[in-house]
């Protein structure tokens, strides 16, 4: 059967029908007044999601456009930035700083690792002349599947000084992210994620420590500069013209994300993501990220079985039941499989995913006791 397609992958993510609806309609002017008041709401849901009292601020862009004006509005040229390095995003923040000039330092660990906090308190206690100016790091990290306890090294880098600048496009909505509580200074996501929208939305929210990081940047983003953001997210409008249709859908989902209330929508994919891994080891599967309390509850690496190769799972799972899972990256192309539990994702989406794995591993030939995969799944969910 054609035109079934169900992406598990970590985004883009599955839409709602009501969203993709509103962004069928006709383009509204984005200097209508019908369109502000379009804005106002987005504007003060998006501070509910990002669970913030600071503007968060809209750009027509993938969510690397928001890693840009992240950091190309707070580097000047020599600047010292610390990079924690989890995987491909966070290697990402490195090549962005590295483009603005910056002198990167890297703390790096193997995939399917998280950033040890002693390790970082180490690092930034031998920063004696306090030099490093920001450090960069990623919450979910969508190459491996691994969660970093943004929280705790967020608080280190504060007793530090410098900035902490997040990647939180994988896990705004799906994790607990509180910039506010825990000290975030910039932060940043894309809508094809958590949000429920196709591509082409970014976001990002500073605090005050961040703006005044910014007023010293000499030579700001012009696209992307905070100032003219601000001013428009004051003023219920948009510096440049927007994707305005895509704004329109994702009022609708903010709206959905407030009626099922943040910490649900936030338990739901923690609920998913760990009842999977828990019916994938009964399949005899391995996962990249061993240790429950490292993984993202956004995306699930899996290491396929001995002898069975990558592209021949993903082509049965897309072939006979038009299942899209995701390929490793980089190095990890054909050594792992990544499945996404990420946004408009129902507990009846897990038991077909898994099922469906289930045939699919069996046609392949691995040994495993056919059904523990899909019962395991059932009495997670349930309970
Ligand atoms: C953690 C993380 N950071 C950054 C990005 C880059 O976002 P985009 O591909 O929308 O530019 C992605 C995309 O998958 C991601 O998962």
């Amino acid at each position: 059967m054609k035109d079934k397609t169900f992406l598990m992958i970590p985004g883009p993510t599955p839409v709602p029908e009501s969203v993709m609806l509103d962004i069928a309609k006709h383009p509204i002017g984005h200097r209508s007044s019908e369109f502000s008041s379009i804005l106002e709401e987005v504007y003060e849901n998006l501070k509910y999601v990002f669970q913030t009292k600071n503007d968060v601020f809209m750009f027509t862009s993938s969510g690397t456009g928001a890693m840009c004006a992240a950091l190309e509005n707070l580097i000047n040229e020599g600047d010292k930035v610390l990079s924690l390095v989890i995987g491909n995003f966070g290697n990402r923040w490195a090549k962005i700083a590295e483009s603005r000039g910056a002198k990167v330092e890297k703390i790096e660990v193997a995939a399917g690792e998280v950033i040890d906090p002693e390790i970082l308190k180490l690092a930034l206690s031998e920063d004696k002349n306090k030099e490093i100016k920001i450090v960069t790091l990623t919450h979910s990290e969508t190459s491996t599947g691994a969660a970093n306890d943004i929280k705790t090294l967020c608080s280190i880098i504060r007793e530090h000084g410098a900035i902490s600048v997040v990647d939180g496009v994988t896990s705004v909505c799906a994790m607990p992210c509180k910039p506010d509580e825990w000290g975030i200074d910039v932060l940043i996501s894309g809508s094809q994620k958590g949000f429920m929208v196709p591509p082409g939305l970014a976001f990002l929210t500073a605090n005050e420590r961040a703006w005044k990081v910014y007023e010293q940047c000499k030579h700001p983003s012009f696209y992307f500069d905070w100032a003219a953001y601000k001013k428009s997210v004051q003023a219920n409008s948009t510096p440049f013209t927007p994707a305005v249709n895509l704004i329109v859908g994702l009022n609708t989902a903010l709206k959905m994300i407030k009626q099922e209330g943040i910490e649900k929508v936030n338990n739901r994919h923690k609920r998913h993501a760990m009842a999977l891994r828990k019916a994938l080891r009964t399949m005899n599967l391995k996962l990249l990220v061993p240790q429950d309390e490292n993984a993202s509850y956004a995306i699930t690496s899996i290491l396929p079985p001995e002898g069975i190769s990558v592209p021949d799972i993903r082509k049965a799972l897309k072939e006979d039941y038009d299942i899209v899972v995701a390929n490793g990256q980089n190095q990890l192309k054909d050594k792992i499989f990544r499945m996404g539990t990420l946004g408009f994702v129902c507990d009846r989406d897990l038991i077909a995913s898994v099922g469906a794995l289930e045939a699919v591993l069996h046609k392949l030939g691995h040994n495993f006791a056919i059904g523990e995969g899909v019962k395991t799944i059932i009495l997670e969910l349930e309970k």
